[in-house]
């Protein structure tokens, strides 16, 4: 800012900083810094002006504030404008970091989004999501890197908001908070118990703040009878329980009725985009803050201010809009880039099932695959339709990225097929493709072909929840029929997906993958991983269910009641599960053995630490993703073990062995308790180690000293 280097900051630092700042500022200057600008009335909505961010606040260049640009999302730069396409990375989606449980390579590929953002003269990024998953057919949960676990989503979220911030890009975590489903996300009203907000929905919210993260962005819905954005409760807890010293800004018209109630006052610090209908009282409007008392002014201007010290913003933006379009226009993305994009989306690749080693292909089992289906070759879809974010498409996805604000449109996907054919041409395996559902085609292409490659899909957006948990045109016809009537049992179905699918063929078939909205190098990734040149190593960040029928489906009430408390998903006994939370196999074994209870001596703040040792007992190298489950006492009100700890192996050699530590802190053996209102920590647990929450190989019995 004005030369001083504000580097690694402390926020007390950072909020005196802030402070003396406001001091030489005007009223409006520090108004200027409370509601968005660039959008523009346009019929019955508003329209985004070509140059401008999808958020935007002006720069005060006499104090050496920079403007706020930013961008959605968290899979990379949103392509709001068709002449974006083609200039960033079309990464993969969150739930496919999710499923990476690899907090190192998700702190690298959000390091590496982060660049693209600064390249396109960006310095906010709208994201990481973090909503732990409820509702199965969310049409979100392909944005939300927690998956079904606040654990899984705590170790992620920390690794995401770091690798961004790392990048002097300021990160908003969201959707604060219970918004859990889309259906009706601008009325309903979330109602949920104390101890589970704190156990099962808030955890990766604090993981963010714990991270340091800039800023929260409020969601649409109403919590407990009052809009998240003006929310008193929910927002003191957060700025004061949770102690988050950024600031909290509305999402995109999540403001409402101002002329009633005061947001300012409820702790709202920002609101976006900054144009409203002036009936829904959705808008900061000049009339709003110029009455405003000047202490909410400047606690509100002071956080937004603070933030940008902590995250050390230059002081002047690469470029202040409207006079952004040669960033836009900037091509910021790179092969070195698209390989990481791969990587990663391999490294999520998840192998639910390969009856006799049918996979990994290769030139000495098949000399003939069949690719069938038509999501073989499926093309990406453009939102923007002829122009920009247009008002009836663009919450619509593909089998690449999700639709809706998430949503990278890519003009340079690489499907299944092309990736399929390009690694067996390699290695002189003929391929034959069916790119279609059609039945009859698919049996005599199967029949002709040594193994045959289903490949299946569908895709979900913003706004509007899956209709159903069920794959595209009919694929579940289509897998059924092969199976019965081809001779080659070969079977293996290839999934696209959102999140969750019902699977009623799966059964019937020898293997089948998962890859959740890949990104641009998809069929790269995915012939990476079914010819074996990267051993599958994803696991299911969601319990994938039998049917729908145990699935928690989105309420349709004004008040949506979390009822189920912490059953959901693994923690849910009476959840019937086609393939279990934390499960996916590789092309070879493991076994665990060795498990030793004791100290941290090099771990003040861990209570207990257990180490196992993992051997690869396969004939493949491979590596394994060993999972710790703590069962608490039953005073602490736990439904099921839960998850505590997991460890991405490096990939072992056959017969090679890794030890394996866990660290437990005293939060891991802490429950919420509603009378005190506070967390309390249990002397013993059982501890459960193994590969999935229904694979578990050894157990120890802990008994530790409580800290107080
Ligand atoms: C959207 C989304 C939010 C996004 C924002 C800006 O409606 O809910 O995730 O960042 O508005 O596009």
């Amino acid at each position: 800012m004005d030369g001083r280097s504000y580097a690694e900051l402390s926020w007390d630092e950072a909020h005196s900083n802030a402070h003396e700042t406001l001091l030489k500022m005007t009223r409006e200057e520090k108004q200027s810094l409370l509601r968005g600008i660039g959008w523009v009335p346009k019929g019955s909505w508003f329209d985004l002006q070509q140059g401008w961010y999808v958020g935007n606040t002006p720069a005060i260049d006499r104090l050496g504030l920079p403007s706020l640009n930013m961008q959605d999302a968290s899979a990379g730069f949103r392509t709001y404008w068709n002449f974006i396409v083609g200039t960033v990375t079309a990464w993969p989606s969150m739930l496919c970091l999710a499923a990476t449980w690899d907090p190192f390579i998700v702190k690298l590929a959000a390091q590496n989004i982060a660049e693209e953002f600064a390249g396109k003269g960006a310095n906010v990024l709208l994201g990481p999501g973090v909503n732990v998953q409820r509702v199965a057919r969310n049409g979100r949960n392909f944005e939300y890197i927690a998956g079904e676990d606040p654990y899984l989503g705590s170790q992620l979220a920390k690794a995401y908001v770091s690798g961004v911030q790392s990048k002097n890009i300021l990160s908003v975590v969201k959707h604060w908070v219970f918004n859990e489903q889309e259906t009706n996300r601008s009325t309903e009203n979330s109602v949920v118990d104390e101890k589970t907000a704190w156990e099962l929905y808030y955890p990766p919210f604090q993981a963010a703040i714990e991270a340091g993260v800039g800023a929260v962005m409020c969601g649409y819905n109403k919590v407990n009878g009052f809009y998240s954005c003006q929310n008193k409760e929910e927002l003191h807890l957060l700025k004061e329980r949770m102690g988050f010293r950024g600031f909290v800004q509305s999402d995109w018209w999540a403001t409402h009725d101002i002329s009633n109630d005061s947001p300012l006052v409820d702790g709202l610090d920002q609101e976006m985009p900054g144009i409203g209908i002036p009936s829904a009282g959705d808008e900061f409007t000049g009339e709003y803050l110029a009455q405003a008392k000047e202490s909410l002014i400047n606690d509100a201007a002071g956080r937004i201010i603070a933030a940008m010290y902590k995250l050390n913003l230059p002081a002047t933006s690469k470029c202040a809009p409207p006079n952004c379009l040669d960033f836009f226009k900037a091509n910021v993305t790179s092969e070195a880039h698209v390989q990481l994009a791969r990587r990663v989306a391999a490294e999520s690749v998840v192998l639910l099932k390969n009856e006799g080693d049918v996979l990994p292909l290769t030139a000495s089992k098949y000399k003939k695959i069949a690719v069938i289906g038509t999501v073989a070759d499926a093309k990406p879809f453009n939102p923007n339709g002829a122009g920009q974010g247009s008002t009836d498409t663009w919450m619509i996805g593909d089998y690449y990225s999700g639709g809706g604000s998430g949503h990278v449109t890519t003009d340079r996907a690489i499907s299944a097929l092309v990736g399929i054919s390009k690694r067996a041409s390699e290695l002189g395996i003929e391929v034959m493709s069916s790119a279609n559902n059609d039945i009859d085609k698919a049996i005599a292409a199967a029949d002709e072909a040594d193994v045959v490659l289903l490949v299946v899909g569908t895709t979900s957006g913003e706004s509007i929840d899956r209709p159903n948990l069920d794959l595209d045109d009919n694929a579940n016809e289509l897998i059924l029929n092969v199976s019965a009537s081809s001779k080659n049992k070969n079977v293996v179905v290839v999934m696209q997906i959102p999140g969750a699918v019902v699977m009623p063929w799966k059964g019937t078939v020898s293997s089948i993958m998962a890859l959740f909205l890949g990104g641009q190098e998809t069929g790269y990734a995915l012939a990476d991983v079914l010819f074996g040149d990267h051993p599958p190593s994803g696991r299911l960040p969601f319990t994938m269910p039998e049917t729908e029928a145990d699935t928690i489906a989105p309420g349709l009430g004004a008040d949506v009641v979390y009822s189920e408390g912490l059953r959901t998903g693994y923690r849910n006994k009476n959840f019937a599960a086609a393939f279990p939370f934390g499960h996916g196999l590789t092309y070879t074994n493991f076994s665990y053995s060795n498990l030793q209870v004791g100290t941290c001596p090099l771990d003040s703040a861990a209570i207990v630490c257990l180490t196992v040792t993992v051997t690869n007992v396969g004939h493949r190298p491979g590596l394994t993703i060993p999972q710790l489950y703590l069962q608490l006492p039953s005073v602490a009100g736990e439904p099921s073990a839960l998850l505590k700890g997991f460890y991405k192996t490096s990939e072992l050699n056959p017969k090679q062995s890794q030890e394996v530590t866990f660290r437990i802190a005293p939060r891991d053996v802490s429950y919420y308790d509603a009378d005190s209102r506070g967390f309390l920590q249990v002397d013993r647990a059982e501890a459960f180690i193994g590969e999935s929450f229904r694979d578990l190989r050894l157990s120890a019995k802990l008994h530790f000293q409580t800290k107080v």
